[in-house]
């Protein structure tokens, strides 16, 4: 009777411990598990923060070379305390085999971000689209709408932004093509010495403008803005979305050209917007870029890697894909990388640090652990 009685006890004690706090501190790079057990699957992620929880979205990745394209959609995650995640689900699904369907199973769906519309209530979520077999020919952005922040998510559409329009930064004698593009395969991460960014701008323009990595921001104003890397990868586009989050304005600048600018994660401090990325090298990781702004749409300055101590030049080995605030702490941000891993894409690990700032630059360091309450000692 006894022992049938401790048993209980114990059946019931570990009941109530499933879902409870196991972590109290961040381990960078080293598997990371949610609420069952397994490790966290959102990859090229951002979060959102709702009501006392931060969800994070991304790309769900499978085992293999074959588990980076899209075989399942976007996962999303919820936490209270950003150690501690709860697995919420698939909540786009990508299209099955033999739909044709722009989000088919197979296709590349990269770097999802959501963001939340106040206006229209509704969670929208952009994403880099790659249509299957495409080979990242594409560079389409493709857009999902729910009206929970968990999904489902609806596919709606997938554009390459700004078609029709030239950037608020360039002048007249830019608007002609200064060299011919049309025959030229490019390699995504450097231009032939006689090419100018500007000739691949002009030869998009009535198709829309590239876009593969990407990010959102929203501003304090409520108005929402898609940063990608454009022009065959060379140059970065700040565009600003129309109220419904739903298309581009038309609103758009250039940044940073024949940069190769890869990875944006744009946030804001203390009225100044703030733009961390990496260069062109595929999967493998590179040196880390910053820039600031004192308005969205420029003028943008580069401020340099701003990873310190890190010796082999690969941000840590990660590559940016959001820094977020932490809320309720003044001045701390996160910084979220991804250490991917494309031999075996769902083994890809999360490298989250904390970011210091020193007058108007960010910097960022390597911890193996560490805790929020660091930021009291920032
Ligand atoms: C680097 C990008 O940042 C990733 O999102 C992905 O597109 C890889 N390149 C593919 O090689």
């Amino acid at each position: 009777m006894r022992s049938f009685f401790t048993y209980g006890i114990c059946v019931i004690l570990l009941f109530s411990c499933k879902g409870k706090s196991r972590y109290d501190a961040f381990s960078p790079g080293k598997l990371w598990s949610d609420n069952n057990g397994v490790h966290i699957n959102a990859h090229g992620g951002g979060i959102l923060f709702e009501n006392g929880r931060y969800y994070w979205f991304g790309e769900h990745k499978t085992p293999g070379s074959e588990g980076n394209a899209a075989n399942v959609g976007v996962h999303c995650y919820s936490s209270e305390d950003l150690y501690n995640w709860k697995d919420e689900g698939v909540v786009l699904t990508v299209d099955p085999v033999g739909s044709g369907s722009d989000i088919e199973k197979g296709c590349i769906i990269e770097r999802p971000k959501v963001i939340k519309n106040q206006k229209t209530g509704k969670y929208v979520m952009w994403f880099h689209l790659e249509r299957k077999n495409n080979n990242y020919s594409d560079a389409l952005s493709g857009v999902a709408v729910g009206n929970e922040i968990t999904g489902p998510y609806q596919y709606l559409k997938s554009v390459r932004p700004n078609s029709g329009f030239y950037p608020l930064n360039v002048s007249e004698i830019h608007k002609q093509k200064t060299s011919s593009v049309d025959n030229i395969k490019f390699n995504g991460w450097s231009l032939p010495a006689d090419v100018d960014a500007l000739s691949i701008l002009v030869r998009d323009l009535s198709k829309g403008q590239m876009a593969r990595d990407m990010n959102l921001f929203v501003d304090e104003d409520q108005k929402a803005y898609h940063i990608y890397s454009s022009e065959e990868n060379s140059t970065l586009h700040i565009a600003e979305l129309t109220d419904d989050y739903l298309s581009h304005t038309g609103r758009y600048i250039r940044c940073f050209p024949g940069r190769f600018m890869e990875a944006p994660a744009m946030f804001k401090r203390k009225g100044k917007y703030y733009l961390m990325m990496s260069g062109c090298t595929g999967w493998r990781p590179n040196q880390a870029r910053s820039a600031v702004a004192g308005s969205i749409m420029g003028e943008w300055v580069e401020l340099g890697d701003p990873c310190l101590n890190d010796t082999t030049g690969t941000t840590f080995h990660s590559q940016s894909t959001c820094i977020f605030p932490v809320q309720g702490t003044e001045d701390a941000f996160i910084y979220m990388g991804d250490r991917w891993n494309p031999e075996d894409a769902i083994d890809g690990r999360y490298v989250w640090l904390p970011v210091k700032f020193e007058d108007d630059r960010f910097f960022i360091e390597w911890k193996d652990s560490w805790k929020k309450d660091l930021f009291d000692s920032l």
